[in-house]
């Protein structure tokens, strides 16, 4: 069985942006903007892409194109190939495989809002706007709705199912007529979406909208002594460019052996700054600013990341003529986005049962997504599932295995052998002496940010004790110990047969 690759150029690209663009660039970005001070959290952001996401990036990069080589794809066999295929290598690896796992369990939920909504949307099934400046009585019905939406009603139930069918299609038809495909359609019109409602929001009242651009875009350095911000910036960046899981890897092994990965990487990077700091900073803040003003943008924030997406931004456009399908557009933009994106969180599990345990594409997928859709359920109907899942695997094991990415790729592979590496085929010669600096700076900065990070977040939710939260803690290990049980069972399989 030979390892697919990705048919065209360009379609790499789309797919690894697709990949990376997702509810990340369109809902998390501006609510965290808008609840961190708006130019306040783009220092550190900014610094968290260059010292964080670019090198992170190409290293994803160039180890995916190493392994894939090899015939891994997962965190699983890439790890593995490091150090013999010892146990314990395969089993922190397979660490890197239960990261996305975790993620769209709840991410694939999300999706299926947003689906709904458009539907919802195009059938003019949306509550009526109440027209009114005073933001919590516009938003009132909105509210409401939503709340109705997710506790979960029926309507939700069925696009969760839809949306779990649309990812398990595509997933089996693999990477070139799966994956590649979707994506060579979904982006060019997710950027056209963007852009014309980046273009709608700014123009709002008399271009008020473009006061929330000037928010999120003038520097604010009163800030930059909380730790809390950088924790949050760094994290976000972490998350938007799909990194420290090995998602990028994964995407990255099934390149041709001659790509030139270094381009690849900061295509897909550039791509996802654009979607997230051009288009995501045009659209939900410029909106919430020009319609209900400077001092409600904070507010919302406050309650959440749905708020700003699934209420604030329907309340808004509906009020305008064309109002439904401004918001059809809205909900399906973040629909492709975040389709694109589920499909890559999902892939690493799929190449895992693959690669190492050698099943067939067809098992893979259908043993992944029923794992998947066993998560969304709970998601759907756990309270505090989400959020607490979000926090061990969308947040802290995210830092944790980007640290171990580093030390792994860089350190043990040996800074020689991954400046080789690196420069085979790219377009550009990275000069030893960055890598070294990379080596050494993004590793101290992730011990810093985790440092912090364990003294305010962890104890605070480590009090946390309700039902919900025991059952997602219950399935965090579930998972962790299930993809443990795929990674140290396969290398049986692995050490027997010829390799590929
Ligand atoms: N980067 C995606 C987003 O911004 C989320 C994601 C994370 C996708 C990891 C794949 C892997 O929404």
């Amino acid at each position: 069985m030979k390892r697919e690759t990705w048919q065209t150029k360009i379609g790499l690209i789309f797919a690894a942006a697709g990949n990376a663009i997702g509810l990340g660039n369109l809902l998390r970005f501006p609510s965290k903007v808008a609840l961190y001070g708006g130019g306040a959290f783009m220092i550190p952001y900014f610094v968290a892409l260059f010292l964080l996401g670019i090198p992170l990036m190409l290293i994803e990069w160039v180890i995916g194109r190493y392994a894939g080589a090899k015939g891994h794809g997962s965190m699983t066999g890439i790890i593995g190939s490091f150090f013999n295929h010892s146990y314990g290598s395969r089993v922190i690896g397979s660490i890197g495989v239960s990261i996305p796992v975790l993620i769209v369990c709840y991410y694939i939920y999300i999706e299926s809002w947003t689906l709904g909504f458009a539907f919802l949307s195009l059938l003019g099934q949306m509550p009526e706007p109440v027209q009114s400046p005073d933001y919590k009585t516009a938003m009132e019905p909105y509210v409401s709705f939503f709340k109705d939406y997710t506790k979960p009603s029926l309507t939700a139930i069925v696009f969760l199912v839809i949306t779990l069918a649309i990812n398990w299609v595509i997933l089996q038809r693999g990477i070139v007529k799966g994956i590649e495909l979707t994506a060579k359609y979904g982006l060019p019109l997710l950027i056209l979406m963007g852009i014309f409602l980046g273009f709608v929001s700014l123009s709002m009242n008399g271009w008020k909208g473009v006061e929330g651009l000037l928010f999120i875009y003038t520097p604010d350095f009163s800030k930059l002594s909380d730790p809390q911000v950088w924790l949050e910036a760094s994290g976000q960046i972490f998350f938007t460019l799909s990194l420290g899981m090995g998602a990028i890897a994964t995407y990255a092994s099934y390149v041709k052996k001659n790509e030139d990965v270094v381009k690849a990487g900061l295509w897909t990077a550039g791509l996802n700054e654009f979607v997230e700091v051009v288009i995501g900073a045009s659209i939900a803040i410029p909106a919430a600013f020009a319609v209900f003003g400077a001092l409600a943008v904070p507010e919302l924030a406050k309650e959440g990341t749905f708020r700003i997406g699934f209420m604030t931004m329907p309340a808004i456009l509906m009020s305008l003529p064309f109002g439904s399908l401004l918001s059809t557009v809205w909900f399906f933009l973040l629909f492709i986005a975040a389709l694109t994106s589920s499909l890559a969180l999902t892939q690493p599990l799929v190449a895992l049962l693959e690669d190492e345990m050698r099943w067939s594409h067809s098992k893979a997928v259908n043993v992944s997504m029923l794992l998947v859709s066993a998560g969304a359920f709970l998601s759907a109907f756990v309270p505090g599932f989400i959020d607490d899942v979000d926090f061990w695997a969308g947040t802290l094991m995210l830092l944790f295995f980007g640290l171990l990415e580093i030390i792994i790729f860089v350190w043990v592979f040996g800074v020689n052998n991954f400046h080789k590496e690196l420069n085979t085929n790219s377009f550009i010669r990275i000069s030893k002496a960055l890598v070294y600096f990379f080596a050494v700076v993004s590793p101290v900065f992730l011990v810093i940010l985790l440092y912090f990070w364990g003294v305010t977040k962890l104890p605070q939710v480590l009090s946390q004790t309700e039902p919900g939260v025991l059952v997602a803690r219950a399935f965090v290990i579930f998972v962790l110990v299930l993809i443990a049980f795929f990674s140290v069972e396969s290398r049986r399989r692995y050490l027997a047969g010829p390799h590929m």
